[in-house]
């Protein structure tokens, strides 16, 4: 295959390409006297021994050998063919890459290209000359798509029949089978072909070069499939093409920020409203694949989804499949439009100006991270705080080493209140790993937990003064077994309002409570363990927390008790009476909680 490629080009192209650059806009190398290091990309490891040496222009891992030009690296690092490695290499440097007599297996692939490219200007030609072509462009005209924007993205119409591009292309001596391999033409059960896209407007989706690789077509009315896309072909591939990139590359080379948004219509809409770096995925979710060409173009990419639940999801993949990619000079933001709204409707109404203003106030990674994370979490306490940091682990654990990494932690360090540090280890060390799981194992996703009365004496135990908060009528009456010793400590504490914790214990020395107050305070709280920094607040809003809950059960059991009696007296449904509305305060109280959350 390398013979296609001059070799004289080859050389050339390797002299003019930085090896460092081409590594190091994708692993960060560091300089270490002559040549430069980093951890291999290719194999697992802590210490660096992939060297990069800019006087020979070559790599090499001392560990697990791996070795080669800029050309290799790129092969084996971005998954590209040779041929794929140059191209790319060529147009960092500006070069244009020769071609010599083609193989046989690229043959083909050049047919395609020049079948497509015919195809779509024959659909241009219709958009223009065939008798429906009125129809097609009052469509077009209707969703405010302009004539200069109809040429730029080269938009086309496929009239209606079955065999127009079959007959068309044909008299240009190109076969149906050629045909059926670029994607033109469906295969009829019982033999002979039909053209896939009839009476539908035609994107045509090019390459990095420009050159038509697959198209889209939709309809004018409301039929389904609303839009159709080529099928997978030699040289098209969804998952990996991006509609809009060359466009958005002709406008300019120096672009610092690309737009992805879902639709064809999308892209071609904010391009006519001056926004010009943005891409279409073409139907599917956003790939490893279109994110590596993403920022091949620009360091920062912004998602534009919706702002309803669908988008958000949509949202939430891509950042998931973003984890890995998201080394230095890398930036990834999310912008969520009203519900309702895509960024064609959204532009159309607004323009300019309002698209832009929205795009000031995108989000960022770790704050959409975060955020995501933290739904249904309460973050006021110890509790949420760790299950933020299981949550949040298996996706921190896939992000590269570097500076992004440490600036999500720092971020996870301050909304979780532990160090930075220890935040590392529990989260990249084995032994942090365990802590972690032991954590959430015991305490959170099981419900054998401290009791809460258990947890209320541990609280106690921590900060005696909160004994005095608990009103003790309210929860005597409740029929639990730690109730009357929660109720004695409490008196005690009463009685000895400046006991502290080793003095409680003394007190009740040797005996079977005693017992359980050593174990209660050796117990490594969830707070210890995850070395949770507990502010007095912490404590306190866990201790009023439980409390409530506590007074709310016991109320709860009060009621049952009256209702179940057969006949009350006066004061006993005057306690009713107040008992529910207490009760009923109670609830308001937490709904309104949730709905501030
Ligand atoms: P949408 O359904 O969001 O449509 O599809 P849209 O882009 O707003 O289209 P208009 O405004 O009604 O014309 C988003 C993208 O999903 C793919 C297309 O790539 C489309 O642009 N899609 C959608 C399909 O491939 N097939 C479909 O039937 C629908
Ligand atoms: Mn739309």
């Amino acid at each position: 295959m390398a013979g296609r490629i001059p070799s004289q080009f080859i050389d050339e192209l390797l002299n003019r390409v930085d090896i460092v650059d081409v590594i190091n806009s994708r692993v960060p190398l560091r300089k270490a006297g002559r040549e430069y290091t980093a951890c291999c990309p290719f194999h697992n490891e802590k210490t660096p021994s992939f060297t990069v040496s800019p006087a020979k222009q070559f790599y090499h891992c001392f560990g697990c050998g791996a070795h080669g030009s800029a050309i290799s690296f790129l092969m084996d690092y971005e998954r590209l063919e040779f041929v794929d490695a140059v191209e790319e290499l060529a147009s960092l440097v500006g070069m244009t890459v020769p071609h010599e007599a083609a193989s046989p297996q690229h043959k083909i692939s050049r047919d395609l290209y020049d079948i497509l490219e015919l195809a779509n200007r024959f659909y241009q030609e219709q958009l223009r000359q065939h008798a429906n072509a009125a129809k097609a462009i009052g469509y077009l005209k209707q969703r405010g798509v302009s004539g200069e924007s109809a040429a730029v993205f080269a938009i086309g119409y496929a009239p209606p029949g079955w065999d127009n591009v079959l007959r068309h292309l044909a008299g240009k001596n190109i076969n149906e089978k050629q045909l059926l391999a670029a994607g033109l033409l469906i295969a009829k059960q019982g033999g002979g072909y039909y053209d896939r896209f009839r009476d539908r407007i035609i994107f045509p989706i090019r390459d990095r070069r420009g050159r038509v690789i697959g198209l889209g077509g939709r309809t004018l009315g409301d039929e389904t499939p609303k839009y159709l896309n080529s099928p997978e072909t030699e040289i098209f591939h969804k998952g990996k093409e991006l509609y809009g990139l060359y466009e958005a590359r002709k406008y300019s080379e120096n672009l610092q920020r690309m737009i992805v948004v879902e639709g064809y219509m999308d892209v071609v809409a904010l391009s006519q409203y001056g926004i010009k770096n943005v891409v279409a995925t073409l139907g599917t979710a956003t790939t490893k694949e279109h994110l590596e060409k993403l920022f091949r173009a620009v360091p920062e990419v912004v998602f534009c989804f919706d702002g309803d639940r669908a988008g958000r999801q949509a949202a939430w993949r891509a950042l998931e499949v973003s984890l890995p990619l998201m080394s230095e000079g890398r930036q990834i933001k999310f912008m969520f439009l009203p519900e309702g709204e895509d960024p064609d409707t959204f532009v159309r109404q607004g323009g300019e100006a309002v698209f832009q203003q929205q795009l000031q106030q995108t989000q960022a990674f770790s704050n959409f991270f975060y955020q995501s994370l933290s739904k249904d979490v309460e973050l006021n306490t110890i509790d949420g705080r760790s299950l933020l940091v299981e949550k949040a682990k298996p996706y921190l654990l896939k992000l590269p080493e570097g500076v992004f990494r440490h600036m999500m932690i720092s971020k996870l360090a301050e909304i979780s209140h532990v160090e930075p540090d220890k935040l590392s280890t529990l989260i990249f060390s084995d032994e942090g790993s365990k802590a972690v799981r032991q954590y959430a194992g015991s305490r959170l996703f099981k419900t054998g937990g401290p009791t809460p009365i258990r947890k209320l004496v541990q609280l106690i135990l921590e900060m005696p003064s909160l004994a005095k908060y608990i009103e003790v009528e309210a929860i005597r009456g409740l029929n639990e077994r730690g109730i009357p010793f929660l109720i004695e400590l409490i008196e005690t504490i009463r009685l000895k309002p400046h006991i502290n914790c080793p003095g409680l214990l003394e007190l009740w020395r040797g005996t079977e409570n005693g017992e359980l107050l050593t174990k209660l305070v050796k117990q490594p709280s969830t707070l210890t363990e995850l070395e949770l920094h507990l502010t007095d607040e912490d404590i306190k809003r866990e201790f009023f927390d439980t409390y409530q809950w506590l007074k709310r059960e016991s109320f709860k059991q009060r009621i049952d008790e009256l209702t179940h009696k057969a006949s009350l007296n006066v004061q006993e449904k005057q306690e009713l009476r107040e008992l529910s509305a207490l009760l009923a305060a109670n609830y308001i109280g937490d709904t309104a909680k949730e709905h501030d959350a």
